[in-house]
């Protein structure tokens, strides 16, 4: 899956459900928030809308396709911009460049859903500078429908040392900033 979409390393998981809560608990914690395209999967939607609250993370959607009104909702606790390259279920398609760009000023990666790009057939998202691809495996990468499953695909594309202070859950040092306090 790395090689088909044009990244360095490919992690797979149970169900694409797990590859978008897996991706959203790696990158953002308590008081952080994402913000998102609001025509994703509709399980991808629960996820941000009702389980990301209760874990702490606030989800802003986007209800459009416009870049500028995704640079709009971000501030400096949001940890990622996340579309779908195909949406499910109204096909509209995102702006990937001028999205790379807001993402990439801003310190934070564009996460891409690409289930509907058929792992990489129809699309390659990190081509057009997207940092890390899920998919649902249970779809066209399965090929039958009788099995589920989900990848993550690291572009290698992002800078996480650069952004320690952002994400120090991925540094020895724990960063400077820390992503949000727990208290079990
Ligand atoms: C774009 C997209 N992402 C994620 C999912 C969820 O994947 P799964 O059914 O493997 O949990 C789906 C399922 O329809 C989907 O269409």
């Amino acid at each position: 899956m790395a090689a088909l979409e044009g990244g360095v390393a490919a992690c797979a998981v149970v169900s694409g459900t797990a590859a978008v809560s897996m991706t959203l608990m790696a990158l953002a914690g308590v008081g952080d928030n994402i913000v998102a395209v609001s025509t994703v999967h509709g399980g991808t939607y629960h996820q941000f809308k009702v389980l990301a609250p209760q874990l702490g993370i606030g989800c802003r959607f986007v209800p459009s396709n416009d870049p500028e009104d995704f640079r709009a909702l971000i501030d400096e606790k949001t940890k990622f911009i996340f579309v779908e390259s195909i949406s499910n279920p109204k096909y509209t398609v995102p702006h990937f460049e001028a999205l790379a760009e807001i993402a990439h000023t801003h310190g934070i990666p564009l996460i891409c859903d690409n289930t509907f790009g058929c792992a990489g057939y129809f699309c390659r998202p990190i081509d057009h500078g997207v940092d890390i691809v899920l998919h649902s495996a249970t779809k066209w990468i399965g090929g039958h429908g009788t099995t589920l499953g989900g990848v993550i695909v690291d572009g290698g594309t992002f800078d996480w040392g650069t952004h320690a202070n952002k994400f120090p859950q991925f540094h020895r040092d724990g960063g400077q900033e820390g992503s949000g306090e727990v208290s079990l």
